[in-house]
């Protein structure tokens, strides 16, 4: 055991208006203690990205859960995914429209074979496992000026040197109804593998799926630090274009994090380092 814990979340890669920023750093912050508290007290990754992404979604400034915007026909429809790096099992649900923690149902699911179960039938497991539901009104929050699109995540390394990663999101506003982006795809939006390290993805999801970035970010990491891991895979997006936001945590712990949109409000702490906000890359002096 290494004693070492770390964890990091994400509130979307977009421009946030200045009215909406200090809402999103609080916002992160409040997710990442959540984590924090999970790992420090013995907790596993696993439980520390479901606590840290179920706050994210209980909070409506963020576009996942309670947050979420709607498709062209005015529904809501939220994707999420959660994967143990421990034993690369996945869990994923997408297009559910009244599961209050979409988060949750896909940590139910780990333990399961299917990978990722879509509308209906993902509801019905939901019931089937105790999850907690809602009318989908609740999780539709005006956003105002925000374009209040894109996703939240977080990584997290536990004591026992196992990394999990998740995502939660509304998906775009406006999108076509039964459009899945990447959140809940692994190698796309997330992927953890304990012996690499994790990552959770932001952004435009086509061109995340186009890319498959997660998993081009998972391959950097198996040469390089995550600094010059996030970097290549930013590289690789400018081939189709599009926005995105990364968070990294590498099998030594190296927390890190990049971004070509405008902001990308992120919050991370560590056994080492107290829980610390930022909306863009060059407010956070380290290096990996
Ligand atoms: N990144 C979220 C989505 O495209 O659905």
């Amino acid at each position: 055991m290494s004693e070492r814990w770390a964890v990091i979340v994400h509130g979307g890669a977009k421009t946030i208006p200045e009215a909406r920023r200090e809402r999103h750093r609080q916002g992160c912050l409040r997710a990442v203690e959540a984590g924090a508290e999970v790992l420090r007290s013995g907790g596993s990754a696993v439980d520390a990205v479901e606590a840290a992404v179920r706050a994210l979604e209980d909070d409506p400034t963020f576009n996942a859960g309670r947050g979420s915007v709607t498709n062209a026909d005015g529904e809501v429809e939220c994707d999420a995914a959660i994967m143990d790096g421990s034993d690369l099992s996945v869990g994923g649900v997408a297009a559910v429209r009244t599961l209050r923690h979409p988060i949750s149902v896909a940590c139910s699911m780990l333990p399961e074979r299917p990978v990722l179960l879509v509308a209906d039938g993902a509801e019905r497991f939901a019931r089937d496992h105790g999850a907690e539901f809602c009318a989908p009104e609740d999780l539709i929050a005006p956003h105002d000026d925000d374009p209040g699109c894109d996703t939240v995540g977080c990584v997290a390394l536990d004591v026992s040197g196992d990394i999990a990663a998740g995502t939660s999101t509304g998906g775009l506003r406006d999108c076509a109804p039964g459009r899945v982006g990447d959140s809940p795809l692994p190698g796309c939006g997330l992927y953890a593998d304990s012996a690499i390290g994790g990552v959770s993805l932001s952004g435009e999801g086509e061109s995340i799926i186009r890319t498959t970035l997660a998993a081009r970010l998972i391959q950097a990491l198996e040469t390089d630090t995550p600094g010059p891991a996030i970097d290549h895979a930013l590289a690789v997006l400018e081939r189709v274009g599009g926005e995105a936001g990364l968070i990294v945590i590498d099998h030594r712990g190296r927390v890190d994090w990049g971004h070509n949109s405008d902001h990308f409000a992120v919050a991370h702490a560590s056994r080492d380092e107290p829980a610390r906000a930022f909306l863009q890359r060059s407010e956070d002096r380290r290096k990996t």
